[in-house]
């Protein structure tokens, strides 16, 4: 039997308060288990907007309408409202400076997802803090767990977050440019870490992103936004080799300008 989707995004539209325009509009998308979705779209385009509210992290100066159905996974069912991020969402944010605690400790941070949803006491959510802290690969886990944010580097950093977006085991994962703050090395670094805890943990994946390159390599699916419409949604494959929506060609073009000009030239 076919697995129903993860979720169905239905007509949802986003206004902040004193916007003309929504921030979302009407938007209407199913998001597969286990599949990785890419959201592109240029600046304020509203991909942060999509993925806060698919997460309920919502500010509170954005009232929303439209539907977010919740149908494939029991724990989530049984929730009155939708599912919670920290819970049933990792969420990592593209500032791991941002996100996470300067006055308290990595092993602190990454245990509490832990502690508040897995039901563990903090000698358990430390021991599996450590474990975290092994499969995003950071050196010594134990002795980090007693360090700061601040003795870390900017990839590290981003590490703790994706550790601490994981701690309570969440089945869908979103990354809203998770690694367009870090230098390029590192970027392939945190892309492949991602990709592989996906992968191991069977997490669906929404990922944000500028980058082309990055959403032909990771995705399986793609969503265009622009102005808060949704333009375009399709297989990744299908979507960058035939874009059917002359924004996604104008980005793709953008693409291809700024990071192969000899492939421009040779089309030209
Ligand atoms: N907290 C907020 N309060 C008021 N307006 C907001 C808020 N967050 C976003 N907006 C507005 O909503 C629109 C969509 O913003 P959003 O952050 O979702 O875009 P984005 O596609 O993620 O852009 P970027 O690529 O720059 O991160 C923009 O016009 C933005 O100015
Ligand atoms: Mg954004």
């Amino acid at each position: 039997m076919t697995q129903p989707p993860l979720c169905r995004i239905e007509n949802l539209s986003v206004t902040y308060a004193g916007a003309t325009q929504p921030a979302l509009d009407n938007v209407s998308l199913t998001l597969a288990r286990r599949r990785r979705l890419a959201i592109i779209g240029e600046s304020g385009s509203g991909k942060s907007t999509l993925a806060r509210r698919l997460a309920g992290l919502l500010p509170a100066n954005a009232t929303s309408s439209g539907t977010v159905l919740w149908n494939a996974d029991p724990k989530l069912e049984t929730d009155a409202a939708f599912p919670r991020a920290g819970r049933d969402i990792g969420y990592v944010f593209q500032d791991p400076g941002a996100s996470l605690n300067p006055v308290l400790t990595l092993g602190e941070q990454v245990a509490e997802g832990a502690v508040r949803h897995l039901g563990l006491s903090w000698k358990e959510a430390l021991a599996h803090a450590c474990n975290l802290m092994e499969q995003v690969q950071l050196p010594h886990p134990s002795a980090l767990l007693k360090a700061y944010p601040h003795q870390l580097s900017g990839g590290q950093r981003q590490r703790v977050a994706i550790a601490c977006a994981i701690s309570a085991r969440p089945n869908f994962l979103i990354a809203d440019e998770a690694t367009s703050a870090l230098d390029t090395i590192t970027q392939a670094a945190i892309t492949r870490l991602l990709d592989r805890l996906v992968s191991e943990n069977n997490m669906t994946l929404v990922f944000i992103t500028h980058d082309i390159a990055l959403a032909s390599s990771l995705a399986d699916d793609i969503a265009v936004l622009k102005s808060g419409k949704l333009v375009e949604a399709g297989k990744a494959a299908d979507v960058l080799s035939n874009p059917a929506h002359a924004y996604t060609k104008r980005l793709i073009a953008a693409h291809l300008d700024l990071s192969t000009p000899r492939l421009i030239e040779s089309v030209l």
